[in-house]
C-alpha cells in the first residue's frame, strides 16, 4: 500500500507531536512538507523528521497555499491558532487533502458544519486531535461502556487543575484571546469535556456554567465550572483551571453508574485510580496505566494510525467532525451564557 503524503501547516508549541506520530507510522506515512509563518519553526520540525528518518527531504514553506497546492501532499496536519482552522482546512479540503486539525476544530458552530459539509462534498477525510480518546485508560473505560456494564449511569465529573502561567500567555499573544483562542475551558479542558461527553453516550440538552478570568494577563477566562444536564438525564460537572498553584495537578475523569465506579486520574487521565464493577471480566485486571511525558500524553500516535486505517478503508475516523464538534459546542455554549 502506497504510503499516505503529509504536509503540516503550524510548526509551533504542539507541532512536535504531529512529527513523532508521523515518524511513528512510518510504514504508512511520510511527511513531505512543513509550513510556518516563521520559517525557523518549520526548518527545526524538517529536523525532527530527517534526524529519524534518512534519505528523506521535507520541504520547507512559508505559505501554505503554496505548499498544499506544490507539495503533492495527500494530506494536511493543522496546528496553527484554533482561530484559523477553518479557513486552513477549508482550503486543504477544496484543493483536494484530507484534513486532520487539531482541537478545537473551530471556534465556531458555522466554521465547524462548514468544515464538515466541505469535506462530504469533496469526499475527503476530516479528523479532529482529541488524542486522549486513544489513552489505554480512556479506551478500557469505553469498553466498559459498550459493554453496559455500569447500568444507568448517574453522573460524571472531569476535573482539569493544570496551570498555564503568564509565560505560556506572553509566549503567543494568540493564547487566550477570543477571536483565535478562547479560554482554559476552550483550550485545554475540551479534551477531559470530549472524554466525558463521549462516555455518556448522550447529548447535552442543558449547559450551566460560570467562568472567570483570575489571574492570568488573558481576555477570556483562566477558570470555569459547568453542569452539564444530558438527555439521558445524567448529570456532568466540569472543573477546569489554569491556575492552580505551584503546578499542573492533575486531569481526572471519574464515571459513576448504578453498577460501576471508574475514576481515572494521573496528569493528562493516564492512570486508572479506580475500576469497581459489578460484575468481572477477564479485562479487568489487564494494566492499562500509561506514562507521559506531557500533558499532551500519547495520543497522537494511534490517532494518526486511525486516520490513516480510515482513509485507506474508505470509513469514518474515530474523531471525525461531527464527533470533533461536540465538546467544542458545550463551550461555545457555556460562553454565551456565562459572563467573566
Ligand atoms: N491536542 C493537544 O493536546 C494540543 C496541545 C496544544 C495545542 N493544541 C492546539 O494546536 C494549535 C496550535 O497550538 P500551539 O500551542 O502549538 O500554538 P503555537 O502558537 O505554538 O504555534 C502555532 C504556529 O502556527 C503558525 N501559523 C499561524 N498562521 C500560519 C499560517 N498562515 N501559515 C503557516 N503557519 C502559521 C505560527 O507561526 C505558529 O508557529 C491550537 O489550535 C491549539 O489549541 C493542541
Amino acid at each position: 500500500m502506497n504510503k499516505l503524503k503529509f504536509a503540516l501547516i503550524g510548526c509551533g508549541r504542539i507541532s512536535y507531536k504531529h512529527i513523532e506520530a508521523l515518524i511513528k507510522n512510518k510504514d504508512q506515512a511520510e511527511l513531505v512538507a512543513v509550513c510556518d509563518l516563521i520559517e525557523s519553526k518549520a526548518v527545526e520540525r524538517k529536523h525532527q523528521y530527517e534526524n529519524h528518518m534518512p534519505n528523506t527531504n521535507v520541504l520547507v514553506y512559508t505559505d501554505y497555499k503554496e505548499m498544499i497546492e506544490s507539495s503533492g501532499c495527500d494530506v494536511v496536519a493543522i496546528a496553527t491558532e484554533s482561530g484559523y482552522h477553518a479557513e486552513h482546512a477549508l482550503y486543504a479540503l477544496m484543493h483536494g487533502s484530507h484534513v486532520l486539525v487539531e482541537k478545537p476544530m473551530a471556534l465556531s458552530v458555522v466554521d465547524a458544519m462548514q468544515m464538515i459539509e466541505m469535506a462530504k462534498k469533496v469526499h475527503k477525510k476530516i479528523a479532529i486531535a482529541h488524542q486522549n480518546r486513544f489513552n489505554p485508560p480512556i479506551q478500557k473505560l469505553r469498553r466498559a461502556i459498550e459493554e453496559g456494564r455500569f447500568g444507568k449511569i448517574i453522573n460524571a465529573t472531569a476535573r482539569i487543575l493544570w496551570t498555564r502561567d503568564a509565560h505560556y500567555y506572553e509566549q503567543a499573544p494568540w493564547r487566550g484571546t477570543k477571536a483565535l483562542d478562547g479560554g482554559t475551558l476552550m483550550n485545554q479542558c475540551i479534551h477531559n469535556i470530549d472524554l466525558l461527553q463521549w462516555m455518556m453516550n448522550s447529548d447535552v440538552v442543558r449547559v450551566h456554567a460560570e467562568r472567570g478570568t483570575y489571574m492570568r494577563p488573558i481576555e477570556m477566562e483562566d477558570f470555569g465550572a459547568l453542569l452539564l444536564r444530558f438527555e439521558s438525564g445524567a448529570i456532568g460537572i466540569v472543573e477546569g483551571s489554569a491556575c492552580v498553584y505551584p503546578k499542573n495537578l492533575e486531569e481526572t475523569l471519574s464515571i459513576f453508574g448504578e453498577k460501576g465506579t471508574v475514576v481515572i486520574g494521573g496528569l493528562a487521565v493516564n492512570e486508572i485510580k479506580t475500576w469497581q464493577f459489578e460484575d468481572q471480566r477477564d479485562y479487568d485486571l489487564l494494566d492499562a496505566d500509561t506514562q507521559v511525558d506531557s500533558v499532551y500524553g500519547s495520543g497522537h500516535t494511534p490517532l494518526y494510525k486511525d486516520f490513516i486505517d480510515s482513509i485507506h478503508a474508505d470509513k469514518e475516523p474515530l474523531i471525525n467532525g461531527l464527533e470533533g464538534m461536540k465538546a467544542m459546542k458545550i463551550i461555545l455554549d457555556a460562553y454565551e451564557i456565562s459572563e467573566l
